[in-house]
């Protein structure tokens, strides 16, 4: 963070100054200058309800697919989460053989579709207001893997904040992106293989041409104008 500030507030005083949109943008320079964002944690892992939802079973051990739940990833803004309905096809009463089934641990997922009501998860991942929607489908199609901003989700058994999420952190990857694409771009079937991207983008080789060719196919150069994730 600290490296990439002064290259924007170089511009904070232009913005103030310019009337309408610069009025908001104050009380955004307000906010960073008199509070410490406490958003951005790395390692935030809230307790969720219930006994919890595990990637690392799911999505690890038995190998399903990040679309299978977030099924909206690839085409909206949004990644949703799966509603009861989505769990309640494997873990109605005696769905799963006896061998497998997890019996009082998935006891509150069948009484939340008994009642038609809904898990309370709790957000891990939340930008603040002043940041305008983040498109994850954006992001997927370029070759974005959950992997850079999720980390190995496949590994763990409760979901928590592997990366900062920060803007610095953002624009690190946006500035990056043309001259060592190798470091963010997958090809764009791979993106939900996270073990596959994670030995990927350990290996790969500076000037990989793969990496080169995902970056020219982009749609558009990543946005750097404040506009593109302020309003
Ligand atoms: C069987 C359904 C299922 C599959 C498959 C699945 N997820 Fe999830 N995911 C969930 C549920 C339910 C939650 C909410 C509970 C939680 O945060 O642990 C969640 C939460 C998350 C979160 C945290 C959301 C937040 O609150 O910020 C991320 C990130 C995530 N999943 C990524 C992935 C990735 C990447 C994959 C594929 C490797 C994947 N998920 C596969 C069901 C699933
Ligand atoms: C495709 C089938 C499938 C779907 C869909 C599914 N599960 Fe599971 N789940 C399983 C299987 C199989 C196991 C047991 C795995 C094992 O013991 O190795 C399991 C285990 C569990 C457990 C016990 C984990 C533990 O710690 O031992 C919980 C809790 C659970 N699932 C919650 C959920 C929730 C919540 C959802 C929906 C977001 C969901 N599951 C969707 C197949 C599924
Ligand atoms: C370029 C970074 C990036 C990529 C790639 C990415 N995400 Fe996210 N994800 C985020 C950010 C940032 C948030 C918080 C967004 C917000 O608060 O508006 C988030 C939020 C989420 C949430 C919580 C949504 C909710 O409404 O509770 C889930 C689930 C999720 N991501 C799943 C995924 C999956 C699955 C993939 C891969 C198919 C993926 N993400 C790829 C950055 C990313
Ligand atoms: C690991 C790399 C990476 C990270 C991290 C990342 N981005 Fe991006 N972002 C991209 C790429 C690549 C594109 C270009 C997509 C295209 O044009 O096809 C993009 C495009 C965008 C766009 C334009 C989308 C559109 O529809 O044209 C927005 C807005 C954006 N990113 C916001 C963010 C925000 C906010 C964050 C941080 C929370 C973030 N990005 C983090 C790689 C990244
Ligand atoms: C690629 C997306 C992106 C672009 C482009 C971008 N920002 Fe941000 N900005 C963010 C995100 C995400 C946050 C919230 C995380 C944080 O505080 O670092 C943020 C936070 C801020 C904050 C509050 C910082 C804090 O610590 O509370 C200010 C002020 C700000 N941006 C100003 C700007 C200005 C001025 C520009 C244009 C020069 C700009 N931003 C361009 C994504 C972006």
């Amino acid at each position: 963070m600290a490296t990439i500030f002064p290259k924007w507030l170089n511009m904070v005083p232009t913005l103030l100054a310019m009337g309408g949109g610069g009025a908001t943008m104050a009380v955004v320079v307000g906010t960073w200058y008199w509070a410490t964002p406490d958003y951005f944690e790395v390692g935030y892992m809230p307790t969720q309800p219930g006994s919890g939802f595990n990637h690392q079973i799911h999505a690890g051990k038995l190998g399903m697919d990040c679309r299978y739940c977030h099924t909206k990833v690839e085409e909206s803004n949004e990644a949703n989460i799966p509603a009861v309905a989505t769990c309640i096809g494997c873990h109605a009463e005696e769905r799963l053989a006896p061998a497998f089934d997890p019996g009082e641990k998935v006891a509150f997922i069948r009484e939340a579709y008994a009642k038609d009501s809904s898990v309370e998860w709790r957000r891990v991942h939340k930008l603040p207001d002043y940041v305008r929607n983040f498109p994850h489908a954006a992001h997927i199609n370029a070759g974005v893997s959950c992997y850079s901003c999720h980390g190995q989700i496949t590994a763990m058994p409760v979901v928590f904040q592997a990366e900062g999420l920060g803007m610095g952190w953002c624009l690190d990857c946006h500035r990056g992106v043309e001259k060592t694409p190798e470091k963010y771009l997958v090809p764009p079937d791979k993106v939900t293989n996270l073990f596959w991207v994670e030995q990927h983008l350990a290996t790969v080789k500076k000037g990989d041409a793969q990496a080169r060719k995902l970056q020219e196919q982009l749609r558009e150069s990543p946005p750097q104008h404040c506009g593109a994730c302020h309003y």
